[in-house]
């Protein structure tokens, strides 16, 4: 099979690439409205880019409709995100809180999920998971115009929580206790279970 781009409509080539790039780690946004409403939602276009200093990037879309969602529109008024884990215990409602709701509504009460105060940004993060990382934004790059463009957060990680619960006995994030969940084609996701070890060459 080929697919030829220019002649594609959009929404099935993001039907291919969502279902070749894989597994995709989530990241479960919280973000603040100018009005103090805290928003919460998932994002699979995600991961980690370098470590000096700490880089994060994911991208929220523009909708179908080519308006803005939520998470972008508070990112551009106040430069400031929280990447929160997801992990199994939490599959459901991480999918649950990818509902579009108005912007004067909040998916905290929706999936039940309550916040504590960050600690070097005003954006609070969730209390309930083992791992949160709070962000202040370098960049937004938007790329394209229109239904599923993307808009690349390019975001500076400030301060990192970790549970010592998902800890080895050498302090590194352990994978086995994480648990993470990610994202593949379809409505198909994934667990973090089968793992087998490489080491790198010298
Ligand atoms: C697991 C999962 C991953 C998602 N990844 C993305 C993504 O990377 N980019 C995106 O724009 N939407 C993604 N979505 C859809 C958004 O979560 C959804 O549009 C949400 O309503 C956006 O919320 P907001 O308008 O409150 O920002 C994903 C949904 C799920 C369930």
């Amino acid at each position: 099979m080929l697919v030829d781009v220019k002649n594609t409509p959009v929404v099935e080539v993001y039907q291919m690439l969502v279902g070749l790039v894989t597994p995709r780690p989530i990241a479960w946004v919280t973000t603040r409205s100018n009005s103090g409403v805290i928003n919460l939602a998932p994002f699979s276009f995600f991961n980690v880019f370098g470590a000096n200093p700490p880089v994060v990037v994911f991208s929220p879309t523009l909708k179908r409709d080519g308006s803005k969602k939520d998470t972008l529109i508070n990112i551009e008024a106040n430069g400031e995100f929280v990447i929160n884990a997801s992990t199994e215990k939490h599959a459901k409602l991480i999918n649950l809180s990818s509902t579009m709701l108005p912007i004067e509504e909040s998916e905290l009460a929706l999936t039940g999920q309550t916040t504590i105060a960050s600690t070097s940004i005003h954006t609070p993060r969730l209390a309930d998971v083992p791992f949160a990382l709070e962000c202040r934004v370098l960049q937004i790059v938007p790329v394209g115009q229109g239904p599923i463009s993307a808009n690349l957060v390019i975001g500076e990680v400030l301060t990192l929580h970790i549970d010592n619960d998902i800890l080895d006995q050498d302090g590194c994030p352990d994978p086995r206790k994480l648990k993470a969940v990610a994202r593949l084609g379809n409505e198909y996701w994934c667990r973090t279970q089968d793992l087998f070890q490489l080491e790198r060459p010298s």
